[in-house]
């Protein structure tokens, strides 16, 4: 997937033009504070969301457009938006990170790009830190259709964290964009 070429080509068939309810809803639920990272923010709705719940959140994206637009969607912000590769994060931001937020970038990488994920995710987070995903688990692909988004079954999501992590809350959100009711899994775990 060329990522860059489809901002630029406003192809950008994922962005729901407004921060995750399942995200907002936890964070109302659960108070969590630190330096936070947004993998694969795009248009960085979920970096506003954790600014407004009191997060000193970064966006970090691989797609120079996505960033430039982000920026311009949230001036204000403009500071919080970085272009780069979670998979070879920049020096600042290896072990920065009390919390990572996880809505959408792992269901767009091929799942042969999972274990560059967690490696980005072990790159940048502290030990303690938590990883509060909203994750897109069934992206209901016909028969031959290929992703992205790419199916992320909870026990794949189980496996690739089984070690080096404790769960610390699970559950099907009861809130959803109204195209993912029922696909996805708020699951939040701590890194040992
Ligand atoms: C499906 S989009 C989701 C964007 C945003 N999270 C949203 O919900 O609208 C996946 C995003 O991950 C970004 N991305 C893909 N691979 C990346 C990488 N290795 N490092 C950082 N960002 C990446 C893409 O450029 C894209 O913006």
């Amino acid at each position: 997937m060329n990522w860059e070429e489809a901002y630029q080509k406003q192809e950008v068939f994922w962005n729901r033009g407004k921060p995750s309810p399942p995200l907002r809803q936890y964070l109302e639920r659960h108070p969590t504070r630190g330096r936070t990272l947004v993998p694969g923010c795009g248009h960085g709705h979920e970096v506003s969301l954790a600014v407004e719940y009191g997060l000193d959140a970064v966006g970090l994206d691989i797609a120079p457009t996505g960033i430039a637009e982000a920026r311009a969607l949230y001036p204000q912000l403009a500071a919080r938006f970085v272009v780069g590769d979670l998979f070879n994060p920049a020096a600042e931001l290896r072990g920065a990170f009390d919390v990572v937020l996880e809505h959408t970038c792992m269901s767009g990488l091929h799942p042969s790009l999972r274990a560059d994920y967690r490696r980005g995710i072990d790159l940048t987070l502290k030990p303690g830190g938590l990883l509060v995903g909203v994750w897109f688990i069934d992206p209901q692909l016909g028969p031959g259709e290929e992703g992205p988004p790419f199916a992320f079954p909870v026990a794949e999501l189980t496996a690739l964290f089984a070690d080096g992590y404790e769960l610390v809350t699970d559950y099907v959100p009861d809130l959803a964009f109204e195209s993912r009711v029922g696909r996805e899994r708020v699951r939040v775990l701590r890194r040992l």
